[in-house]
């Protein structure tokens, strides 16, 4: 018998990450899931169920070292890779000047550099076997100079801009990348920000299990990207042709803390 699909999946303990690995899962995949928190085996036992299989691993995807420890985690299943959900990341509200360098820096290594070796470790497997398929969760973020969240969405825009080439490149070898860009979504991201003060961590906000569909059926259409929730689709093509700056004051409205409105 052959053995099932494999798909590993980033930042699963909570939000978009879990929503995604439930899809694997509920699609005939087995799972190896991984976190930075001891939540990751709680989520590991409720993904637990009928045939599937789930591997889970506390690592912190900020450092080289977890990102390394993913990797033979998965080296130990011994089973190629089918599907790479590269989703963990968080943000940091606030001024750049007040924020703490740590945090700063923190946001970076998960959002942008955990995300880009892991997908050049396990991206040269996928394209030596001649098949797989990559999601790279970005955000909407990456479209807008993004005042009082400066970092979070320079790092989503640098995430947009390298899954796009990284589509292109891999035309032809069987490997596919898909950039999924919700907008604000109901999980944990803003509490975890420090963003629940703000309009943004106020607003109305998506379904997190809507936004993993939408990026699940782009993923398995091979899309290069997907914009989740047609208020969001209408805020990337305005973003398009507004001058940059307009872009940041509409946000610091969005994303400032309310004493610094
Ligand atoms: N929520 C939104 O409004 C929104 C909008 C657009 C894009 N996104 C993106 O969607 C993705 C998922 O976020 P979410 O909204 O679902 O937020 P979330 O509920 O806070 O989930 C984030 C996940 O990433 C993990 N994670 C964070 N830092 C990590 C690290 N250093 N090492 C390993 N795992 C780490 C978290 O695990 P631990 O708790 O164990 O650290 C958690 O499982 C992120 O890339 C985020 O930027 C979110």
């Amino acid at each position: 018998m052959n053995p099932r699909p494999l798909a590993v999946v980033t930042g699963a303990s909570t939000g978009i990450g879990f929503e995604l690995a439930k899809l694997c899962a509920e699609r005939g995949y087995d799972l190896v899931i991984a976190a930075d928190e001891p939540e990751i085996e709680q989520a590991a036992n409720s993904l637990r169920k009928g045939e599937t299989r789930v591997v889970e691993i506390e690592a912190d995807l900020a450092t080289a070292a977890g990102v390394e420890a993913l990797y033979d985690c998965v080296k130990r299943v011994a089973r190629p890779v089918d599907i790479l959900i590269a989703n963990a990341g968080r943000g940091l509200g606030g001024a750049f000047l007040d924020q703490e360098f740590e945090g700063i820096r923190r946001v970076l290594d998960t959002n942008v550099t955990g995300t880009v070796y892991l997908t050049h470790l396990i991206g040269r497997d996928m394209r030596a076997r001649g098949t797989g398929k990559i999601l790279i969760v970005g955000s909407i973020a990456g479209f807008i100079s993004g005042s009082f969240q400066a970092v979070y969405h320079g790092a989503k825009a640098f995430i947009y801009n390298f899954s796009t080439a990284l589509a292109d490149e891999l035309k032809g070898t069987g490997v596919t990348i898909t950039c999924l860009m919700p907008g604000a979504t109901e999980t944990e991201f803003f509490r975890r920000a420090n963003m629940l003060d703000t309009e943004a961590g106020r607003s109305k906000k998506a379904d997190p299990a809507e936004v993993a569909r939408d990026g699940f059926d782009a993923l398995m259409e091979g899309r290069q990207e997907i914009v989740s929730g047609w208020q969001n689709k209408l805020l990337a093509l305005v973003s398009h042709v507004t001058p940059a700056s307009i872009l940041a004051w509409r946000n610091r409205q969005f994303s400032a803390p309310d004493k610094r409105m």
